[in-house]
């Protein structure tokens, strides 16, 4: 994860632009399927089987909920962010926990000494609790370390989708495990963000357990997906 106010506003700057390339989210999931998370050593599982494992078990016990669904099956499609034509990012900078930074880091990060060979540590006004930010101020206007969850927030932010909150929350934040997993970091939330927590929480079981070797038989299910992709997105998003 780059960790650097700077470095990180410029990746966001550079990403948040929507320059690489248009494509609908099936043949996103489809590149995406090229690669193996790195950071699950232990299932050499293809990501189109995460997406859908995910998916499809939030499907079984929340049926009503099209939109956490559909959450479920995009929430890491920033992980494209691997792939060459999006400059080959490596893992590090794609995937893995994410944290706020321009404020203090909680010491509940893992590896949380390292964080001392920060040069945003010694910055007095980055290093205190609140830092950059104000009581309450919501996450919305909190700087995220970089990474895919940031990045797919971007891209369906930017391509207006129609998605509620919470499903854009649970983007934003699912690597975010000093929130969900802590409760650290709680001071930088409003309202809307405690509300949306709730349904992060729901979604965090799924994106874990759901890595299991029940197989999903892709073409049976697809057109289902394919239906809210069509109800939620647009044909084409900038990406
Ligand atoms: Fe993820
Ligand atoms: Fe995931």
């Amino acid at each position: 994860m780059l960790v650097v106010v700077v470095q990180v506003r410029r990746m966001r700057e550079e990403y948040g632009r929507l320059e690489k390339t248009e494509m609908g989210v099936w043949e996103c999931i489809e590149l995406l399927n090229e690669f193996i998370d790195d950071s699950d050593p232990d299932l050499e599982m293809p990501q189109i089987e995460h997406l859908l494992q995910t998916a499809e078990a939030i499907r079984k016990d929340y049926p009503d909920q099209d939109w956490l669904h559909l959450t479920g099956l995009i929430h890491d499609l920033g992980k494209v962010l691997l792939h060459p034509s999006f400059g080959q990012l490596p893992q590090w900078a794609v995937v893995g926990d994410t944290f706020p930074v321009g404020c203090a880091f909680d010491e509940c990060n893992v590896h949380f000494k390292y964080f001392k060979e920060n040069p945003d540590y010694r910055n007095p006004k980055l290093s205190t609790k609140f830092g950059a930010y104000s009581e309450g101020c919501g996450l919305d206007n909190v700087l995220m370390s970089w990474g895919h969850d940031d990045y797919m927030y971007l891209v369906a932010k930017e391509n207006k989708i129609a998605l509620p909150s919470a499903g854009l929350f649970i983007i934003r934040y699912h690597s975010f495990y000093p929130l969900h997993k802590h409760g650290a970091y709680t001071h930088l939330m409003n309202d809307e963000d405690k509300e949306n927590l709730k349904w992060l929480h729901v979604f965090n079981k799924y994106d874990l357990y759901s890595k299991s070797n029940v197989r999903i038989d892709v073409e049976k299910v697809k057109p289902y997906y394919m239906s809210l992709i069509d109800k939620y997105f647009p044909a084409k998003l900038r990406w």
